[in-house]
């Protein structure tokens, strides 16, 4: 992160201090068990989070970015139709050998060098996709009493450091409950959760409230939460008995919003630029700017941009 972005952080009691010595993140939950119906026909019999973007699908991006933060323990909260997530994460016997019989040594590489350790990947079912907070509920068994990542792998975020190492290096000192924002033009509110911000403190805010989905009149700020989360667990007691809210989901950010008061809340600016692969626009303007920066592949990239820009 760039040294000018750094801010102030929070005073702390010396009990506080001693408290956050021990905020380490082990663990992250990707909830994978929507449906993805703005991608529909693709996601008819393929998960959304198996969308590539240039080769790579966009839950694997999401545990690299888990993993690059310190991450041990990944959970998938998934649904009907998602095994292939679950295959994906597997050794591919098969294929493996097939391969090595042909000699085809980097596709080995790229099949089995980022596959987690086994035993260190679990997987629950939502069983009804009834929105994002029910699905990180229904991880609570495995994550226990311990503060827990929530990544969703249709937010890509393009960052060095990832965003979600930005995050658990600021969570260190923070505690409480932490969620990447970013600034959106006010037209756009409505699409995020927003938060209402007591203090700011540069690249940390701390809020005092947060919104779903607020009207463009009526939001707090133009401060969006986008897809990552440090979550205390105490959050699945929020969760336990929890209402449906905006779009008829249980969100996750009501729970967040009944923690307010009991629980500090932190926003922050990471550096870094967010791509929305779960709307086909952002997606597909993910896969430009990724395959940009493929040295394998910008050049041509570069050269067919430039001949589509021209009959413009
Ligand atoms: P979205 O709201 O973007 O995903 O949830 P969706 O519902 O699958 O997509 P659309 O709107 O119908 O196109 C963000 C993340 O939360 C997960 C999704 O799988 C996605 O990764 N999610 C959402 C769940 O795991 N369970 C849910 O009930 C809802």
């Amino acid at each position: 992160m760039a040294q000018s972005r750094r801010s102030p952080r929070p005073a702390h009691t010396l009990f506080e201090q001693q408290f956050h010595m021990s905020n380490s993140v082990r663990k992250a939950v990707f909830p994978v068990g929507g449906l993805g119906t703005r991608f529909l026909p693709a996601t008819k019999s393929m998960p959304k989070e198996m969308l590539p973007v240039v080769d790579k699908p966009l839950v694997q991006h999401a545990v690299e970015e888990a993993r690059a933060a310190g991450i041990e323990e990944f959970i998938f909260v998934t649904g009907r139709g998602k095994t292939a997530i679950e295959d994906h994460f597997d050794r591919s016997f098969e294929l493996h050998d097939l391969l090595e019989a042909r000699g085809k040594n980097d596709a080995i590489k790229a099949i089995s060098e980022w596959l987690p350790s086994a035993g260190s990947v679990a997987y629950t079912r939502q069983q009804e996709p009834l929105g994002l907070g029910h699905a990180v509920w229904c991880a609570r068994n495995l994550v226990g009493d311990e503060p827990f990542a929530v990544v969703l792998a249709d937010d890509l975020v393009m960052a060095d450091p990832p965003c979600l190492s930005q995050m658990v290096d600021t969570y260190r000192e923070t505690g409480g409950n932490l969620v990447a924002v970013m600034e959106v033009p006010a037209e756009h509110v409505s699409r995020y959760g927003v938060l209402d911000v007591a203090s700011d403190m540069g690249s940390l805010v701390e809020a005092k409230g947060l919104v779903e989905k607020p009207l463009v009149e009526s939001a707090p700020s133009n401060l969006a939460i986008i897809g990552r989360y440090i979550l205390s667990p105490r959050i699945f007691g929020r969760l336990e008995n929890a209402k449906k809210g905006a779009g008829g989901e249980i969100q996750l950010t009501d729970a967040l919003a009944a923690m307010l008061g009991s629980t500090p809340f932190y926003g922050l600016r990471y550096d870094g630029v967010r791509y929305d692969c779960g709307d086909k626009v952002g997606f597909l303007h993910a896969n430009v700017v990724f395959a940009l920066s493929r040295p394998d592949m910008s050049d041509e990239v570069r050269e067919i941009i430039r001949n589509i820009a021209e009959t413009l």
